[in-house]
């Protein structure tokens, strides 16, 4: 990157010292993940986030689910920073609380919605929490999917998953033994979510129709052309693949599992990682004894993730040291208070 700003953004982090504290997702650039003081997928950087309450400024490193979520698990002093605004999720995007709302009252119209625990997806607005924190669910993330729907079933008898369809049907038919059949799909554009109240009251899971558009691109076809190309290959994907991916893949985890697989992997052995491309390719240079590779012929980026490049960290950094406090994300103290809950939970998950 830029020596220039390499120069410069170095000069304002060593003025603001331990004033300021940098969170850096592995999705994010290299450029970007040399100034984070710590690196981590989502379950450990909001553990992270809750754990620094010296520092004034959390400058989070990552998409706007992530920050809102640091957000709620610092004190009211401190102020969480994303350092270019636009830096979004489509898939939490794909739940909105209205329509999430008008789902549940389907429920409990149906007499369903006391037996269900709502589950969330880390990958998800405040708002979602809230809802999730005031009907006693609890959050989730890649990580923890499987502790998080043990508990939920402890709960109730049935799970309102939300909203990344892939990791919900991922974990309760892989990892709990759920048949196919257990888990609907809801579809908030159509009318009762395109569900007989049969179906609804027959389901086990029943998963909101929301999906990662990254994770979305591979598919069977890339399973199959690796492991032709490459016998004896190693295939590692996150949860947020489709389900076909998955069940075709040797191993299965999030972004930490996949850093710890791949650094444990011996010398020698061939890796074809289902993930975000700036992590892949950190990994593949980090180990070039080993052979790893992308599991897909194209690219495959996240681009709003890539939205934070080391221009806009120069620019939250030098505005801080200016004393201008730039992009703050703040969720509102009734939504964060709901939605505390429903993390606590998830951070309290055994
Ligand atoms: P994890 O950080 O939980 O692995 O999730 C990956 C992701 O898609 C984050 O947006
Ligand atoms: Fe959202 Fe997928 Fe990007 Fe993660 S990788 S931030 S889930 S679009």
């Amino acid at each position: 990157s830029d020596p220039n700003l390499v120069a410069r953004a170095t000069a304002a982090k060593a003025a603001l010292g331990d004033r300021v504290f940098v969170l850096g997702h592995h999705y994010q650039r290299d450029e970007v993940i040399q100034f984070a003081d710590v690196t981590g997928d989502s379950f450990k950087l909001a553990q992270q986030a809750a754990a620094r309450p010296d520092a004034e400024f959390i400058v989070f490193c990552g998409v706007h689910f992530m920050a809102e979520s640091a957000d709620i698990l610092t004190t009211p002093a401190q102020q969480v920073i994303l350092p270019d605004l636009a830096a979004g999720c489509s898939m939490a995007d794909m739940a909105v609380l209205g329509q999430v709302q008008t789902a549940w009252e389907h429920f409990e119209d149906l007499g369903i919605a006391g037996e269900t625990v709502p589950v969330t997806y880390m990958n998800s607005s405040a708002d979602i929490k809230g809802f999730v924190g005031r009907n006693e669910g609890v959050v989730c993330t890649s990580s923890n999917a499987k502790r998080a729907l043990d508990w939920s079933f402890e709960q109730g008898s049935k799970v309102f998953f939300l909203p990344d369809q892939h990791l919900g049907r991922n974990t309760a038919v892989l990892e709990m033994g759920f048949d196919l059949d257990d888990c609907v799909l809801y579809d908030p554009h159509k009318p009762q979510g395109g569900l007989t109240d049969e179906q609804l009251r027959n389901a086990r899971m029943i998963l909101w129709r929301g999906h990662c558009s990254v994770h979305g691109r591979f598919t069977l076809d890339s399973v199959n052309d690796v492991r032709e190309r490459v016998p004896g290959v190693n295939v590692l994907v996150h949860p947020e693949c489709r389900h076909d991916v998955v069940q075709a893949a040797d191993y299965v985890g999030s972004t930490e599992y996949i850093i710890k697989a791949l650094d444990a992997a011996p010398a020698g052995s061939a890796w074809a990682v289902g993930t975000e491309l700036n992590l892949v390719r950190r990994m593949a240079l980090a180990h070039p004894d080993k052979q790893i590779m992308f599991l897909d012929k194209t690219v495959c980026y996240c681009s709003t993730m890539n939205r934070i490049d080391l221009p806009h960290l120069v620019w939250t950094l030098e505005e801080l040291v200016a004393g201008r406090v730039p992009n703050v994300i703040t969720v509102d103290e009734e939504t964060a208070k709901h939605a505390r809950v429903a993390l606590d939970q998830m951070l309290a998950l055994p």
